[in-house]
C-alpha cells in the first residue's frame, strides 16, 4: 500500500469496532515477559510493526517467543539467560522500543548496537542516554550519543534519584527498567504525570516498586515472576473513530474494550468539554488496567483550550484532535505540547500542513496550534510524513471533505493499526 485515495463519506457512520491492542502495553508485556522467570501468555497483543521490533530484539537475545495472531507466549528464563545478540538490533520506526531497550541493555553484561529507520535516526536519545550515564551506563553513538546508531556496553549500574526534565513516559520507563539492574534504589520524579503502564506491569510481575504521588522507586530485582497479560484496546487507535463519530453527521459508533487508564484518557475529557455525545459502559479492571466500551454520536461541538497537565494524557491524539477542532465552533488553542516536534515527525508542522491543505483555519505555534472552526474541508493531496498518526488523521478527515483525499503513502499505518482501513470500511 502506498498512495491511497479516499472518497468523502456522504452518510452517517454506524457500527461497533474492537480496536487492536494498546501499543505501549504490548511493548511492555514483551519486555517484562522476556525478563521474567516462567511462561507469560499475552492476549490481544498489537500485531503492528513497532511491537514486532521489541519481539525480535528479545528473540535475538535468545528468548523463546512464539506468536499466533494476537496471542504471544514467552518462555522466560530470567535476566541472567539473556545472551549477547550476534547482529546489531534494528528498531525500525519504534521510539518506544529504542528508549525502553536502552534502559535494559545498559544493565546487561554484553555489547549491543542499535539502529533504526530514517525517522528514528533523527529523534533525540540524549533524554534517555543522559540519565542512564548518571547511573554509570556506557553508551556511545552519533552526536556524542544523542542519535542512532548507538552502542551499549552493558555493566553494573548504580541507582539514583532522577527528576524528569521532559514529560516522557519513555524516559521514565527507561530509568525504572535500568533500576531493575542497578545497585540500591532508583527513584524517578515526574513534574507532570505521564502514562504509568510500566509501573503497573512491574507491580504485576513482582518487582519491588513503590509509588507516592509523582515519585516512583524501584529496587534492584533479578527475579521477576511471569504474569499473563490481557492487552486492552488502544485508546490512541480508538481516538480516530471517536473523532469520526463526533464529526460525521448522524453517526453512532461503539468502540469495545478500550483501555481507560486515566493517564491516557485526555481525549475523552476533551470530547466531553467540547460537548460531544459520549458514553462509557462496562468499565472494569483487567490485568491491572481499566477498560470499557465507548459510544460516540455526532453532535455540535465547541472550541476549547487544551494545555497543562492534560497534554501527556493525549499527546498522541493531538493530530486527530486538531481535525476535531476544525469541525468545532470557535477557537481551539493547544499549548504546552512542544514534545510534538520530536515525535515520528514534527507533528506541529505536519498537522498544520495537512489540515491547511484541506482548507482548515489552523496556525502552528512554538508549543502547539490554534484552530478556528467550523470550516468546511475540501479534497486534495496530502503528505503523511511517513507518520502513522498523520496518515490516519488524513483518512478520517476525508470523511468530511467535499472531494477525494489522496494520501501520498499510507503504509506507515501498519505501525500501530494494521486493520485500520478494514475497520473504517466496516462503518461506511
Ligand atoms: C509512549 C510514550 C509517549 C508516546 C509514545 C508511546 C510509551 O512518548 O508519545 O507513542 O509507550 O511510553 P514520550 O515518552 O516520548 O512522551
Amino acid at each position: 500500500m502506498a498512495e491511497v485515495t479516499l472518497a468523502p463519506c456522504n452518510h452517517a457512520l454506524s457500527g461497533e469496532i474492537e480496536v487492536p491492542g494498546d501499543k505501549s502495553i504490548s511493548h511492555r508485556a514483551i519486555i517484562l515477559g522476556s525478563l521474567a522467570n516462567g511462561v507469560t501468555n499475552i492476549t490481544n497483543f498489537l500485531d503492528g510493526e513497532d511491537c514486532m521490533r521489541t519481539i525480535h530484539a528479545f528473540q535475538s537475545m535468545g528468548v523463546s517467543i512464539t506468536k499466533e495472531g494476537s496471542t504471544v507466549t514467552i518462555d522466560g528464563k530470567g535476566i541472567s539467560a539473556l545472551k549477547e545478540p550476534k547482529e546489531p538490533l534494528y528498531f525500525g520506526n519504534s521510539g518506544t522500543t529504542t528508549r525502553l531497550m536502552l534502559g535494559i541493555l545498559s544493565g546487561l553484561n554484553f555489547f549491543t548496537t542499535i539502529y533504526g529507520d530514517e525517522s528514528l535516526a533523527k529523534r533525540p536519545m540524549d533524554r534517555v542516554v543522559n540519565p542512564l550515564r548518571e547511573m554509570d551506563a556506557t553508551i556511545d553513538g552519533r552526536n556524542t550519543g544523542n542519535l542512532l546508531p548507538l552502542s551499549i556496553r552493558g555493566k553494573q549500574l548504580k541507582g539514583m534519584e532522577y527528576t524528569l526534565p521532559v514529560k516522557s513516559a519513555q524516559v521514565k520507563s527507561a530509568v525504572l527498567l535500568a533500576g531493575l539492574f542497578a545497585d540500591g534504589n532508583t527513584t524517578v520524579v515526574e513534574k507532570t504525570q505521564t502514562r504509568d503502564h510500566t509501573e503497573n506491569m512491574l507491580e504485576a510481575f513482582g518487582a519491588d516498586i513503590t509509588r507516592s504521588g509523582l515519585s516512583t522507586t524501584i529496587t534492584s530485582n533479578h527475579k521477576l515472576i511471569a504474569s499473563d497479560v490481557h492487552v486492552p484496546g488502544d485508546i490512541s487507535s480508538a481516538a480516530f473513530f471517536l473523532v469520526a463519530g463526533a464529526i460525521v453527521q448522524g453517526s453512532d459508533i461503539t468502540l469495545n474494550n478500550v483501555g481507560l487508564n486515566e493517564t491516557r484518557t485526555g481525549i475523552i475529557d476533551v470530547l466531553i468539554k467540547m460537548d460531544a455525545d459520549l458514553e462509557i459502559q462496562n468499565k472494569r479492571l483487567v490485568s491491572g488496567e481499566w477498560i470499557g466500551d465507548i459510544t460516540i454520536r455526532h453532535s455540535e461541538l465547541k472550541g476549547i483550550t487544551i494545555d497543562g497537565e492534560i497534554i501527556p494524557r493525549l499527546i498522541d491524539e493531538i493530530p486527530v484532535i486538531a481535525l476535531l477542532a476544525s469541525q468545532a465552533n470557535g477557537e481551539t488553542v493547544i499549548k504546552d505540547a512542544e514534545e510534538l516536534k520530536v515525535k515520528e515527525t514534527d507533528r506541529i508542522a505536519a498537522v498544520v500542513d495537512v489540515l491547511s491543505t484541506l482548507g482548515a483555519n489552523i496556525q502552528g505555534t512554538e508549543d502547539g496550534m490554534i484552530i478556528k472552526g467550523k470550516t468546511p474541508l475540501k479534497g486534495g493531496k496530502i503528505a503523511s510524513y511517513h507518520d502513522h498518526r498523520i496518515a490516519m488523521m488524513g483518512a478520517i478527515a476525508s470523511l468530511v471533505t467535499n472531494d477525494t483525499v489522496t494520501i501520498d503513502d499510507a503504509s506507515s499505518i501498519s505501525i500501530s493499526y494494521p486493520s485500520f482501513f478494514e475497520h473504517l470500511n466496516s462503518l461506511k
